[in-house]
């Protein structure tokens, strides 16, 4: 299973969810853009653009005269982005992998990866590859999710797939996990590696809100890349073990009108 299969398997739900997710990641978000300070007239690269809600944000913030070139590896995702931004004639949208976009050397003033860097198994790559398309002064933003511990609304329903068996590969703290990223020293390291200067990482708090433990199961099956197609075939015994188990280690977080987990984002800004 590649990284473009993975992800293109949970197109669908990234569609479906998409409100939920720009909700919950509404804060870094923010931080991203005012961090950035995107000025009109400029162009942008945005990476792993997902369903390309972000990169609507980012052609308000270069309108008018900008240009942004919002790409994913994954043909699933670069479909949704391009229904997202049809009707944005100053967004293009391609298929390209961060690690080498076969993209023109210094041609950007700012790149963007929300939420995408740690699942390249070889970061240091993405990395070199942003600052070799950024033109002389140019900005990058890169989210990642931090540590487990912080990001239990993903952690609960992780750890009960890991203690079913249900899970393949590495941990989610090596590399290309999705918490492979998850200490601002790791991210600020890898960005300065790759020749940043400059940097900032900050520690962003996120709430991930849910009706019920079920929408909080079903959310993290349909959203979660590289665990969706492991919980989608596993048996109904399996899946009713994880859902139980996600419950429960959620039980806590419970409020008046359902669940509120939380959850943290790193930002890094080099400019
Ligand atoms: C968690 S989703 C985030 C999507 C979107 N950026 C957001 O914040 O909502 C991760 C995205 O990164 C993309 N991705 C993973 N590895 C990639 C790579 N090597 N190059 C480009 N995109 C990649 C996936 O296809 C997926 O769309």
């Amino acid at each position: 299973m590649t990284t473009a299969s993975e992800w293109t398997s949970v197109a669908r739900g990234w569609d479906s969810h998409r409100d939920q997710v720009e909700q919950m990641k509404a804060p870094l978000t923010a931080e991203l853009l005012a961090g950035l300070a995107l000025r009109p007239g400029e162009q942008v690269l945005e990476l792993g653009a997902g369903t390309g809600e972000l990169a609507l944000l980012l052609a308000d913030a270069v309108s008018p005269g900008g240009r942004v070139m919002a790409t994913d590896v994954a043909p699933g995702m670069v479909e949704l982005a391009r229904r997202t931004t049809a009707d944005r004639p100053a967004i293009d949208v391609r298929e390209v992998d961060a690690t080498s976009t076969g993209l023109e050397s210094a041609s950007f003033d700012a790149v963007v990866f929300r939420m995408g860097l740690m699942f390249v198994p070889e970061p240091a790559e993405a990395l070199r590859e942003c600052r070799r398309v950024l033109r002389p002064g140019g900005r990058a933003a890169m989210a990642v999710w931090s540590g487990p511990g912080q990001n239990m609304w993903l952690t609960a329903v992780g750890m009960s797939a890991m203690m079913q068996g249900l899970v393949q590969g590495g941990p989610p703290t090596g590399p290309g996990g999705i918490f492979s990223l998850g200490e601002p020293e790791q991210l600020e390291k890898a960005a300065r590696d790759a020749g940043f200067a400059d940097l900032e990482v900050r520690r962003i708090a996120i709430s991930a809100r849910y009706a019920s433990a079920d929408e909080h199961y079903d959310s993290v099956e349909q959203l979660a890349g590289p665990l969706h197609l492991a919980l989608v075939s596993a048996t109904p015994e399996q899946r009713a073990a994880v859902k139980a188990s996600a419950a429960s280690l959620i039980e806590q977080y419970a409020t008046a009108s359902g669940y509120q987990l939380p959850g943290e984002a790193l930002l890094l800004l080099a400019h």
